[in-house]
Formats: structure tokens, sequence, C-alpha cells
């Protein structure tokens, strides 16, 4: 897998940046710095091909249109997910409680599925509509199928349209945000 945010000085570069290596990896280095300034939430995708299933921590997800209701979101092309999601053609998105932030440090390694115990890495899921798994401690979900998928690069634009959607706790319950973790991503 490519470092994360790369694998060095990735242009294009501004004219004022030049051909000078240093100035191109400061310029780099700065870029990562303001990308990560973007606010954004902290998610687990849940994924299914047949009986294979997964969640991944994400960062990369928005909704992009009111009509129809689409979830974006950005998955590398080396993850696992993102063979399911190509497979299975459909996602979730589960929000995460703020008290609950242990769970996303969980999801960013490969996970431990127990078919006999529903259970991820220990913690319960249940199958949406799609198929794909829901936490049973987040907050909410939303449950997509992929209509279009757009190729980036190093990750895969999944484009899915919300079939089913849900809150299980209570709908203030405030929900974790990249700000609340240490941890970084993208850039
Ligand atoms: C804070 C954080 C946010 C992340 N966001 C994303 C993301 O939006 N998209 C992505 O493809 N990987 C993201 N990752 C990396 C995946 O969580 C990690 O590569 C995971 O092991 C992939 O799981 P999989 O191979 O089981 O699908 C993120 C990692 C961290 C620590």
């Amino acid at each position: 897998m490519a470092a994360p945010g790369g694998t060095g000085p990735i242009g294009p570069f501004p004219e004022r940046v030049g051909d000078d290596a240093e100035a191109q990896a400061d310029y780099d280095k700065l870029r990562r710095r303001l990308l990560w300034t973007f606010p954004s939430g902290l998610y687990v995708i849940g994924s299914r091909a047949g009986d294979r299933r997964n969640g991944m921590t994400a960062i990369w997800v928005t909704q992009v249109s009111f009509e129809p209701k689409l979830v974006g979101v950005g998955i590398e092309k080396p993850a696992l997910t993102h063979e399911l999601i190509s497979e299975g053609g459909s996602f979730t998105v589960c929000t995460i409680a703020r008290e609950d932030r242990a769970i996303v440090r969980k999801f960013t390694k490969p996970v431990e599925v127990d078919l006999d115990a529903r259970t991820l890495n220990g913690f319960p899921f249940h199958d949406g509509t799609t198929g794909a798994p829901i936490l049973d401690q987040a907050v909410a979900f939303v449950d997509c199928e992929v209509r279009q998928q757009v190729d980036c690069g190093t990750s895969t634009l999944f484009l899915g349209e919300v079939v089913d959607a849900g809150f299980q706790k209570d709908e203030a319950t405030p929900v974790l945000r990249m700000e609340d973790t240490r941890m970084s991503y993208g850039g």
C-alpha cells in the first residue's frame, strides 16, 4: 500500500514553487497540513460480498446530492472494503458516539469476523437491508446501494443511494468527529 498521503511529493505544483525538489517537498507538506484542517467526521463503513463482511474506519464520507440521496465514500484500492463494495454493490455508513471513540481504532486494521457470535472485532453487528453489516453500537446508519463508482487514482469514490437509514441511539447523541481524536488521515 502507498505511504499515507502518497509516495512522495505529488504534483501538480504551482508555478511559484518551481522545479526545486526541496521547494516541491515543502509545498507537498504544506498542502497535506492544509488538507488535514478540513473538518470531517469519522465513520465505520460496513461492506459485504457473499459471506465475507468487513468494517473499516473512514473519513472520506459525504452526502453529495439531494435527489437522489447519494452518499460518496472514498476507499483506497488495496483495502478489503474496496473489494467487498465492488463485488457486493453496497455499503453502510455508521456514525459513532463520541464516548465510543475506541471503536474506530479497532477498525483501522484487518477485522476479525465471528459469524456465530455475529461480531466484527468483538462488536455485535446485524445486517442491513442490502446485507452489509451495521454495528449495533452505532448511533445511526445509512445503508446504500452503489449507483456509480469513480476512479480516483489510489482510491475509488463509490456513490451509493441511501435505501435505508435509522437511529439506534438518541438522536441528540454527539457523534465522533476527527478533531475528537489524535488521528490524522488524508492530506
Ligand atoms: C483516521 C483514519 C481515517 C481513515 N479513513 C479512510 C478512508 O476514508 N478511506 C480509506 O480507504 N481508508 C481510510 N483509512 C484507512 C483504513 O481504515 C485502513 O486502511 C483499513 O485497515 C482498511 O481496512 P480493510 O482493508 O479491512 O478494508 C483511515 C484510517 C484512519 C486511521
